[in-house]
C-alpha cells in the first residue's frame, strides 16, 4: 500500500513581530528577511511529510501583496499541498495582523518545491499527501498545472545556464 500523510500533519506556524532591524528604507519588513523565513518554515513542513533530509529544489515566486509595517504581527503558515514521486510542493501563506485593531491581511504567498534525499543524497520516494479542507483540496487540485509549468521552466533554466558564462568581467 502507498504510504500516505494528511496535509494537516505537515502544517507549521511561525509568528513574529517586526523590529527596526528587520525593515527596509520604507520602514516595512525587508523582503529578503521574509523570504528566508518562508524557506525555513517550508523546509520544516517538507521534513514533517517525508521524515528525511529534503532540499529546496525551487521557489516558484514570492508574491508580496501588501507591505508589512512594524505595527503588525506576522504569522507564516506552511503545509505540503501536493506530492510527486520524490518531490513535495509546499505552500506558505503570510498573514499580518494589526496589533491594535486586529485587522488581518494576506501579505504574501509562495510555493516551494522540496525533494527528499536518501543517505546517498539521491532523490527518494515520498508518501502521498491527502488533502481534507476546502483550501487544501483547491491547492491540491491546482498543483498539477503548477508542476507542469515548473517542469517547463526547469528545462528553460537549464538551457539558459548552458548559455551563460562563468567568467567575471574583470578577468
Ligand atoms: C533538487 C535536486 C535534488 C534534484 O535532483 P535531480 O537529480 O535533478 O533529480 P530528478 O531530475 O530525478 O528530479 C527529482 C524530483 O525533483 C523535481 N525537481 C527537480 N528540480 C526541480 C525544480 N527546479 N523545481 C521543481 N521540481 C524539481 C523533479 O520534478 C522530480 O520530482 P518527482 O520525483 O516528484 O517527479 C538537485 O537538483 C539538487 O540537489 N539541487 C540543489 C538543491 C539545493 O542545494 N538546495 C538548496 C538551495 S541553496
Amino acid at each position: 500500500m502507498v504510504e500516505q500523510r494528511f496535509v494537516k500533519e505537515t502544517r507549521c506556524y511561525k509568528t513574529f513581530r517586526v523590529f527596526p532591524t528587520d525593515v527596509n528604507n520604507y520602514n516595512t519588513l525587508f523582503g529578503g528577511k521574509l523570504m528566508a523565513y518562508i524557506d525555513d518554515i517550508a523546509s520544516i513542513s517538507a521534513a514533517k511529510h517525508c521524515r528525511r533530509s529534503a532540499v529546496t529544489a525551487s521557489t516558484d515566486s514570492v508574491d508580496f501583496l501588501s507591505p508589512i509595517p512594524m505595527t503588525a504581527s506576522v504569522c507564516l503558515e506552511s503545509f505540503v499541498t501536493y506530492t510527486g514521486r520524490t518531490s513535495m510542493e509546499v505552500f506558505v501563506k503570510v498573514i499580518t495582523e494589526d496589533m491594535l485593531s486586529g485587522e488581518r491581511h494576506i501579505a504574501a504567498t509562495s510555493f516551494l518545491t522540496f525533494v527528499a534525499l536518501g543517505e546517498d543524497k539521491k532523490p527518494v520516494p515520498v508518501p502521498q499527501v491527502v488533502p481534507e479542507t476546502e483550501e487544501e483540496i483547491q491547492l491540491h487540485q491546482t498543483a498539477v498545472g503548477r508542476a507542469h509549468m515548473r517542469r517547463h521552466r526547469r528545462e528553460e533554466s537549464k538551457k539558459f545556464a548552458d548559455f551563460l558564462t562563468t567568467t567575471y568581467s574583470w578577468e
